[in-house]
């Protein structure tokens, strides 16, 4: 599985990949408002000289020609770069062209088995499930991601699912088990994947009695 890692913020890019764990970063307008002192396209392009997998950026337009022109743009900005499309009419359109085109695109802000259909069935290179935002609504996020990942296994879709909107590490541990091939994760969740209070009492127990040892 691959995880990638669902900020704009530099620190945390650089932290989490030191760790030798990331394959990706995605971003959105909303992570990048987070973000002061650089403009957009300074923060892309270091985000694509720490992490060298796929890298998420969002188009920010409505029509298909408006998206297709910002996507081939942000496309040049370097070599890995994604071009996020929300699941629309002229989105879909949008990705159809951009497939012809070679630019990669991930459809996003997608809630809905059906909605990913459409966007892989489009050309969507990257579909991302939204689990956290249908959580908070009261549904079960990770049971469309399941039923996404069904739907394009018996029908040999090879658009990759994203899950998205991660809140916690049992969304982790369930995206994995549901055979999605990516998680997006934000860092703070990514950090407590590492940890466990047991852990960190056995280090605890073994320092102290190293101290004990014989040198
Ligand atoms: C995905 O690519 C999005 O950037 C992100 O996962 C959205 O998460 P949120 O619902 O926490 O804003």
């Amino acid at each position: 599985m691959k995880f990638f890692i669902d900020t704009a913020n530099i620190e945390e890019i650089k932290e989490a990949g030191s760790w030798g764990v990331l394959d990706g970063v995605t971003t959105n307008p909303s992570l990048m408002a987070k973000e002061s002192g650089k403009s957009f396209e300074e923060m892309v392009k270091e985000i694509c000289s720490i992490v060298n997998g796929p890298i998420s950026v969002e188009e920010t337009k409505e029509k298909a020609g408006d998206i297709v022109k910002e996507a081939v743009e942000l496309s040049k900005i370097h070599k890995n770069i994604v071009v996020k499309v929300p699941i629309t009419e002229e989105g879909l359109k949008a990705m159809k062209e951009l497939r012809k085109k070679g630019v990669k695109t991930n459809c996003t802000l997608v809630f809905s088995a059906n909605q990913a259909l459409m966007a892989a069935k489009a050309g969507a290179n990257y579909v991302s499930v939204f689990v956290g935002r249908l959580d908070d609504i009261g549904e079960n996020g990770m049971d469309v991601v399941r039923e996404t990942v069904e739907c394009f296994r018996k029908q040999n879709i090879k658009a990759e699912i994203i899950v998205a909107s991660v809140r916690n590490t049992e969304h982790v541990t369930e995206a994995a088990k549901s055979g999605a091939e990516i998680a997006t994760i934000p860092f703070g969740v990514m950090k407590e994947m590492v940890r466990h209070s047991l852990t960190d009492a056995g280090i605890k127990k073994f320092m102290e009695d190293w101290k004990k040892v014989k040198k």
